[in-house]
């Protein structure tokens, strides 16, 4: 069997909540305990909708520092920027030449993102599939986290690879396989359980962030929107009870454990004793990762030096793949 190596990348955003963190940080986290990974903050994919430079460069800054404030290990994870390995553009560039445009006339997700306007979107975003191919092929990645709404997209990469080998005659491009988590935790708003947690939401009562500090948190738990009646003993008694549902999710996410065991330990409970008991396991969990994300920026130098080193890393790891499809292609 082949060397199992996962890749995964994330947008750069600011302003990190618990939503961020139960729905896409804390995986990574996990990951990096199973397996080779490289873990990318997706820069250039960023690029492909209009951003402040300013915002997006301290957006970046913020992703990377929360990433590692989080537990990715720069020791056991390979962590890096994009731009700072411009193999992936490159690969992207030769790929062009591979990828058809009726493949990606089907991407939904382009449709979906572009909306009534498609002729006025970039053709980076037409485009983005080819260097998500990219991504994943540089590496000979053979495993890729894929939720329902990227599944498309790897088949894509599949379909590149398969034509690129064929059509160069090598076997160049390793065919990477999806890896479907379970399905991601959704964390919903503290003051709405039908709308997602969300940086854009404009109550900061709505959410907890990653800076809170644990006076935050506590009083944003006690004041979050919930219904009279005592928890239930059975996850069946959350139905129609959003915030219920919600609050005894995160409890459950927090500690590893699932909602009915949350519901063994509290069913029966009012809010006034599960409250507390949630906002001290939020305070005492999301503590130690506010302190580290302080540390890391009042002292950029260690970040600028954990991403240097992790895109040093990643320019060795692509540089034959890349090579080789040059060669390949008579270049
Ligand atoms: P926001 O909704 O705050 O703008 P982003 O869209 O920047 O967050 O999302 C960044 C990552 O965090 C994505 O992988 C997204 O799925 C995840 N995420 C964001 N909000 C939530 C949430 N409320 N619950 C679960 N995951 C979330
Ligand atoms: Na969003």
């Amino acid at each position: 069997m082949t060397h199992q190596r996962t890749i995964s990348g994330i947008q750069p955003t600011g302003n990190l909540h618990l939503g961020n963190y139960l729905g896409a940080i804390r995986r990574w986290v996990q990951m990096q305990h199973e397996g080779e990974c490289l873990f990318f903050l997706a820069d250039l994919h960023a690029i492909t909708v209009h951003n402040e430079p300013a915002t997006l460069t301290n957006n970046i800054r913020e992703m990377a520092a929360a990433l590692v404030a989080c537990g990715i290990d720069p020791d056991k994870a390979v962590l890096f920027r994009q731009r700072d390995v411009p193999a992936h553009a490159e690969l992207c560039w030769l790929l062009n030449g591979t990828a058809r445009i009726g493949w990606l006339n089907r991407m939904t997700q382009f449709k979906e993102k572009s909306g009534k306007n498609r002729e006025g979107a970039s053709i980076g975003l037409y485009a983005y599939p080819v260097l998500q191919a990219a991504d994943v092929l540089l590496y000979q990645t053979t495993h890729v986290p894929v939720g329902e709404d990227q599944k498309q997209h790897l088949e894509l990469a599949r379909d590149i690879a398969t034509k690129f080998n064929t059509d160069f005659g090598v076997e160049l491009f390793t065919l990477p396989e999806p890896v479907i988590g379970g399905p991601a935790a959704r964390v919903m708003s503290l003051r709405d359980g039908t709308a997602k947690m969300s940086k854009s939401d404009p109550s900061d009562m709505s959410r907890i962030n990653l800076t809170d500090d644990a006076e935050t948190i506590m009083s944003k738990v006690r004041k979050a929107k919930t219904d009279p009646e005592p928890l239930p003993d059975t996850v069946e008694g959350l139905e129609g009870r959003p915030e219920a549902r919600n609050l005894v999710g995160i409890y459950a996410a927090m500690t590893d454990a699932t909602p009915a065991d949350v519901l063994a330990q509290f069913g029966g409970q009012g809010f006034g004793a599960f409250k507390p008991a949630l906002g001290e396991l939020l305070a005492s969990k999301l503590g130690p990762i506010a302190e580290r994300l302080r540390e890391l920026k009042a002292n950029p130098a260690e970040l600028d030096a954990i991403l240097a080193k992790g895109a040093e890393k990643a320019r060795t790891l692509a540089a034959p793949t890349l090579a080789a499809a040059y060669k390949a292609m008579g270049l």
